[in-house]
This record gives C-alpha cells, sequence and structure tokens, in this order.
C-alpha cells in the first residue's frame, strides 16, 4: 500500500475527512443540478456553468460519482452515475461533439469505470465502442492520434497534445479484451512520438506538437494553453508524468517509466512552498499570478501511479514520498474548500485557459477528480479509471 510507504503522507483520518466532505458535495450538486453537468465559466468565477453532455470534461463529473459509490456503497451514487453513463452511451451514438481525441477523458472515468466497479457487459461495450471512435483518430501517414479537428485540417491535421496521454488507456485496454492488436500498435506508436517529440531534453515539454500530415515529419512544437511556444504548462507536464506512467502499465516498456520519472522530477523540483503549482513553469511569478490547482492533483495522481512502479531502492523515491506529501498538504489546505459547505468544488484556484480567459482561479472539473481520486487511492487503494484492477 502506498500509504505505508509513506509516512509523511496526512495522516488517514484527515484523508477520510476530505473525502467525507467530496462526498456530500458530489450528492449535493448531484440533487441541486439533476441531469446538468459542471462546465467551465469564463474569467474568474466561484461557481460552476451547468448544462448538458458536450464539452471534453463530463467524464470527470460521473467518475466522481463512482469514486463516492466505491468509497461508501451508498445506492443513491450508483444510480446517478449508470444514468449518466446511459447519456455517454446516447452521446456516442449521436456523434455529440465527439471530433477530438479527449474520448478517454470521457468514456473511462464514466462508462469504463461502470464496468470496473459494476461489471455490467454493457458498459464494457460501450467502451469497445468509445475506443473505436478513438481509433478513427489515427492518421496513418503522420503516425499521430490527431488531437482536434477533421482530418486533414491544414492546421490541426498533423498536430498532437500531451494530454492525449491520458486517452491512450482506452486502446491499451480494448487490445487486451479484444485480442486485436492495432488497438495496442497504434497506442504504443503515439505513444513513441509523445516521447521523442513533446518531451525535451532538460525533461520539461511542449503542450503540442505539429508534424507534417503527409509524411509524419517533425515540425515543431508548439502551445495553446501554455504561457508561450517553448514554455512548460504546468498541467501539461502533470498529464506526461500519469500517462507515460500508465502506458509503463500497460507496455512494461522501459523508456515510459523513465520518461514519466523525469517528467517528475521537473515538475517536483518546482512546487513552490505552499505545495500547489502556478499556471506555467515559466510564466514570471508575482502575487498576482494564478495557480491551477487541477495539476497539482493530476501530479499528485501520477505520483502515486509511479510509486506503484519504483523499487524500494529507486533513487526518486523518497523525493517523490515528500513531494506527494506536499502537495496533498496543499491541496488539502488553502486550495480545497474544506470548511466551505456551500461550494460546488472540492479544489479552488484551477485554471484552464488562461490566455483565453476562460477558467482562471477556481473550480475544474478534473481537478476536482483527480484530487479525489489522489485521496481514494491513499484511503483504500482505489486507483481511478485508467486500468482494470
Ligand atoms: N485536456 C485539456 C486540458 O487539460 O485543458
Amino acid at each position: 500500500m502506498i500509504t505505508e510507504s509513506n509516512p509523511a503522507l496526512p495522516d488517514k483520518q484527515r484523508i477520510k475527512s476530505a473525502i467525507e466532505d467530496a462526498v456530500v458535495k458530489v450528492k449535493a450538486n448531484l440533487n441541486r443540478h439533476g441531469g446538468d453537468y459542471p462546465h467551465i465559466g469564463m474569467g474568474r468565477n466561484k461557481e460552476y456553468d451547468w448544462g448538458s453532455n458536450e464539452d471534453w470534461i463530463e467524464g470527470f463529473y460521473t467518475g466522481l460519482v463512482w469514486l463516492c459509490y466505491e468509497y461508501n456503497g451508498d445506492s443513491f451514487f450508483r444510480e446517478q452515475a449508470e444514468l449518466q453513463v446511459n447519456d455517454f452511451a446516447a452521446r456516442l451514438e449521436a456523434k455529440v461533439m465527439l471530433d477530438h481525441h479527449d474520448i478517454g477523458f470521457l468514456y473511462g472515468p464514466s462508462a469504463f469505470a461502470g464496468w470496473v466497479v459494476t461489471g455490467n457487459e454493457a458498459f464494457k461495450s460501450l467502451t469497445l465502442r468509445a475506443a473505436d471512435h478513438l481509433l478513427g483518430r489515427w492518421r496513418e501517414a503522420a503516425g499521430v492520434i490527431q488531437a482536434w479537428g477533421p482530418e486533414g485540417d491544414p492546421e490541426n491535421g498533423g498536430r498532437i497534445i500531451i494530454d492525449c496521454l491520458m486517452n491512450l488507456p482506452l486502446l491499451y485496454w480494448a487490445q487486451t479484451v479484444t485480442g486485436v492488436d492495432s488497438y495496442g500498435v497504434i497506442a504504443k506508436a503515439h505513444a513513441e512520438k509523445a516521447r521523442r517529440f513533446l518531451v525535451r531534453g532538460d525533461d520539461s515539454s511542449y503542450h503540442t506538437f505539429y508534424f507534417d500530415q503527409q509524411n509524419g515529419e517533425a515540425i515543431r512544437g508548439g502551445t495553446h494553453q501554455g504561457f508561450r511556444d517553448g514554455s512548460t504548462w504546468t498541467r501539461g507536464q502533470a498529464w506526461g508524468i500519469y500517462g507515460f506512467a500508465l502506458s509503463y502499465r500497460y507496455t512494461r516498456e522501459p523508456d515510459y517509466l523513465e520518461t514519466s520519472k523525469r517528467m517528475a522530477r521537473y515538475f517536483i523540483e518546482r512546487i513552490p512552498e505552499d505545495g500547489v503549482v502556478y499556471w506555467d513553469f515559466d510564466v514570471p511569478v508575482d502575487k498576482d499570478t494564478i495557480r491551477d490547482s487541477s495539476a497539482s492533483a493530476i501530479a499528485a495522481c501520477g505520483m502515486l501511479e509511479l510509486l506503484s512502479h519504483l523499487e524500494a531502492d529507486d533513487e526518486l523515491l523518497p523525493q517523490l514520498q515528500i513531494a506527494l506529501s506536499r502537495t496533498m498538504e496543499g491541496l488539502m489546505g488553502a486550495f480545497s474548500t474544506l470548511g466551505q459547505p456551500e461550494a460546488e468544488g472540492l479544489l479552488d484556484h484551477g485554471s484552464y485557459y488562461v490566455r483565453g480567459d476562460l477558467g482562471l482561479d477556481g473550480y475544474m472539473i478534473w481537478g476536482d477528480y483527480y484530487y479525489l481520486e489522489a485521496l481514494m487511492r491513499i484511503w483504500k487503494g482505489v486507483p481511478g479509471y485508467w486500468y482494470e484492477r
């Protein structure tokens, strides 16, 4: 168990209190907002906007509900999560806003989680249909899974983004259950391109990278949500830590473990005093610079995943354990909404798209999800919904 190997983590009673606070808030949101999903608001906003299932983020809400069900077995959560998964089935059928690669984010913590938690075969087959949809984003000539836009798009046709590493588990898993190799072959080819081109020599990362869509030749790195093209967007670095650790879990390819470790080292050497990172590692920091608590929550889960793969004598282990403790302390302290019973979100001070003035310094539903995933991993070894247990 992670907790036994890391005695510096917050004590179990505090972890339990934080989970119970989350469970109450998730239930209140479900009761208050019916079948709607939390969305990101413009500017600085301390409430979620609520709406239909049509963005890249709704799966995290369903994942939170499954985590609550796994915590206390309350059938209310199971019923609500099942209703939401039905919604995801209808969305896939009607192809509502699915012209992008974030199919793992959508169908992992919803349909796949439902399969893991309940064993419902319909959820398994929905997850496989989602994996097939993701496979449709593979561009053979470029050798990548295209992140955004239609095939042949002049700007985005050969573009990848680091976030996609978290969508690959859907494909790796599909290979294991169907025995069809192409799922895994494509996931690995994409992970390899991400490793070679998104991760830089100093272990920092590009958010995105462009390839020639006709022949796969590398063109250049760039950013979408980061501070500038060559900067390291903190959430991107966190997606990389977790994503490469998951690619290692499925493939046992040592390069992926090594890459996750390198990216983790870069991240943890830049954690501020209070434990929670700014929105970009290269942004000039003054008293008004905003954070991204969601990046820290994702990184915490990535560190927990990484710790589960390291040997007891790994030189990174002590540094990682301390960084994890500091991150959890920071998140559970000034960055959580513990003690604010009316708050809709679990974590405050997340940031979505700073340069686009979208979602600044507020609640981010994926931040809430990864925060509760980290707590549940520490509390009882429930590792979230990226692989079968
Ligand atoms: N996957 C989009 C983001 O992290 O903002």
